[in-house]
């Protein structure tokens, strides 16, 4: 329906038009969509955009769910989680809509469809909403963080997030070191400068906010949701909302949950498991997000001089908050 797509406004595009392009020298995967700066993070311009869409016009509401992650940090997974969880009674589960439907497919990223003007997609959806986007806490309109509305945050290890994430753009490129070397890419990360970061400013804001208000953000780290994912499942599902009732987990429905959205089972499934460019605007198909679902790759791709400059940057900015890789 193209009469209902938006046309950019014109303050926002003079206000793009002011902010810091990301360095010269810093790599970007996507050559039309430099990283700009705004509000301390380096976010693709049309994002940025997005988000200012988002700013002027999303309205929360409180019964709205938000999963919030830097890219590459388990967003799918949870994704997967967060749908199943809620929908856990609509569907026998070996009919679950996980089967056909990429977990992509199940949850609207906000800052994308608000980007290319479609948010009548959004207020059209009935509620309660779930969501997803990789605003930093600093850039959430404020409509997000007045309302009542839930955000669930997930992190990962920032070495495991840059490995996943370089072979990730090498996937959408046919190669990332055509436009990068790892070191650059390596590089570039240290500084903060890659999509949506820095990543330690994006945890350490939805981390103070969570200390702050524990019922509004659930913070979760991936390595932990991988050591104990029936726990971690059970969390999720009192904080959203929907516990499991005893008769549930005396069935082993936690169990049966877990195991729909593993990666062994999610990856493998036809919608998933296909080379074929279909999602968004980009050549980016659904098996590309699932690659080895693990913590730790980060060993075969680091030097130890890798490893340590890297674990310095981000213990010095963890400093003082409590929190550790
Ligand atoms: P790796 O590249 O390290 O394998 P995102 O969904 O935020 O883009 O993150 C992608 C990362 O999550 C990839 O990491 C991917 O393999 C992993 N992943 C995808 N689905 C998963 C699942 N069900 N369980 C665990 N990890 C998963």
């Amino acid at each position: 329906n193209n009469h209902l797509i938006e046309k950019p406004q014109e303050e926002h595009e003079a206000l793009l038009a002011t902010l810091p392009l990301q360095p010269s020298g810093t790599p970007n995967f996507h050559p039309k969509q430099p990283f700009i700066l705004y509000k301390g993070a380096w976010i693709a311009k049309s994002l940025v955009r997005g988000a200012l869409a988002m700013e002027q016009h999303f309205k929360s509401r409180p019964t709205d769910l938000l999963l919030v992650t830097s890219p590459k940090s388990g967003t799918t997974w949870l994704k997967a989680m967060i749908f199943a969880t809620l929908t856990r009674t609509s569907y026998p589960l070996d009919q679950h809509p996980l089967h056909t439907h990429n977990p992509h497919q199940c949850v609207t990223n906000l800052e994308r469809v608000f980007s290319t003007g479609r948010r009548q997609i959004i207020e059209a959806i009935p509620s309660p909403r779930v969501f997803n986007s990789h605003l930093p806490y600093s850039v959430l309109p404020q409509t997000i963080i007045d309302s009542d509305c839930r955000i669930v945050y997930v992190w990962r290890d920032p070495k495991d997030v840059l490995i996943s994430m370089w072979y990730f753009s090498g996937k959408i490129m046919g190669g990332a070191d055509k436009i990068a070397t790892f070191e650059e890419v390596y590089n570039s990360f240290c500084q903060g400068v890659n999509n949506y970061g820095p990543i330690w400013s994006h945890v350490l804001g939805y981390w103070e906010e969570s200390k702050q208000r524990p019922e509004k953000i659930l913070f979760l780290k991936y390595e932990n949701i991988l050591q104990e994912p029936v726990k971690h499942a059970k969390k999720l599902a009192h904080f959203i909302g929907c516990p499991y009732s005893e008769a549930e987990e005396n069935q082993g429905v936690v169990e049966q949950i877990v195991e729909l959205c593993s990666f062994g089972k999610l990856k493998n499934m036809d919608v998933n498991n296909n080379e074929i460019p279909s999602m968004s605007a980009h050549n980016i198909s659904p098996s590309y997000f699932f690659r080895k679902g693990e913590a730790g790759d980060w060993k075969n791709h680091l030097t130890q001089e890798m490893t340590e400059r890297l674990n310095t940057i981000i213990e010095e900015k963890f400093k003082g908050s409590g929190l550790m890789i």
